[in-house]
């Protein structure tokens, strides 16, 4: 296979055309967008995507279903144009799509916590229907500012019901499970049983405090960080966290990874030009 100078196979970094066969409307701000095509099917849980919306931008977005037929999903959360522009999209049309990009989660075993934030829940979904082929015990903490936000909760239901997993659920304003914010939750499970690693994403000062109590209690963790992102591949350096590129070195990082860059994950990110913003 021919690969470019980046590692790639050259044919991943191709854009491919995919036609949108079935759009979801998951919450009032979140849609999710299937598609099928043969690359995305080889991805691991956690990878990305770049998304071509023609005619607007292109945008990262990671994988919430790959399956081995080719069968693919995208889960969008509407925030600004490229992604305002794909939730006006209708069923037969079509987007660009090339990678799968990024190193994804390594899977592990035991007794394992899953910790995610808004459209962070769709992030590790692949993650937990991969881990659900092997022989482990899986706890959902899903965080959401309301009910009307939660994303995914019927399919970790369906997914958990099966195998008898654990699921905590917090929103802000108290309209489901527990009212508070999910490190709140994960801090008394903490307390209670150890896990063997822990897997998180959503908003970055959740993660940088589920970090922290992973580090108190001595537990491995893997976090997917998001950064504005042109090239997806390693080349133009806007993805950059400390001495790391997000597309080419993650999204997905381990907690010793994170120490070497506490003084940005959770404080800081880097707008379109490059300047150091606080979160
Ligand atoms: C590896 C990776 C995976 C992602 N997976 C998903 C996903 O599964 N679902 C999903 O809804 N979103 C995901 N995102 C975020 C998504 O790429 C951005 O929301 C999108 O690029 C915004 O584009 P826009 O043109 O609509 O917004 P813009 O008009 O470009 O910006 C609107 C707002 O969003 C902020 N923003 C733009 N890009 C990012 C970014 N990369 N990270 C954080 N904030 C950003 C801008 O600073 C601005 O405040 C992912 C990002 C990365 C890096
Ligand atoms: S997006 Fe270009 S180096 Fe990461």
């Amino acid at each position: 296979m021919w690969k470019s100078s980046l590692g790639h196979p050259i044919s991943i970094n191709r854009n491919r055309i995919v036609r949108l066969e079935r759009i979801h409307i998951e919450t009032p701000s979140i849609k999710s967008f299937s598609f099928h095509d043969s690359l995305c099917a080889t991805a691991k849980p956690g990878q990305f995507i770049m998304v071509w919306v023609i005619g607007t931008d292109e945008v990262p977005m990671s994988l919430s279903t790959i399956q081995p037929n080719g069968y693919s999903e995208i889960t969008v959360a509407k925030v600004g144009e490229a992604t305002a522009a794909l939730h006006q999209k209708q069923v037969g049309d079509f987007i660009g799509v090339r990678g799968p990009y990024g190193n994804g989660f390594t899977p592990s075993e035991g007794k394992l916590l899953l910790v995610g934030g808004g459209t962070g829940i769709a992030v590790l979904w692949p993650l937990a229907a991969t881990l659900a082929r092997q022989d482990v015990s899986m706890t959902f903490v899903l965080g959401a500012k309301t009910r009307d936000e939660l994303l995914f909760l019927d399919r970790v239901q369906s997914l958990s019901s099966k195998h008898n997993y654990t699921i905590a659920v917090t929103t802000e304003d108290g309209s489901l499970g527990s009212k508070g914010v999910a490190t709140d939750k994960v801090e008394n499970l903490l307390e209670r049983s150890h896990f063997d690693m822990i897997y998180t994403c959503g908003p970055e000062s959740m993660m940088r405090r589920v970090f922290q109590l992973a580090e108190l209690y001595n537990i491995p963790l893997q976090a997917s960080l998001e950064r504005i992102m042109k090239c997806g591949l390693g080349i133009c350096g806007s993805c950059c966290v400390g001495k790391y590129r997000v597309c080419k070195d993650g999204p997905v990082f381990s907690s010793k990874q994170l120490k070497e860059i506490l003084d940005e994950f959770g404080l800081f990110k880097r707008d379109f030009s490059g300047k150091k913003i606080s979160y």
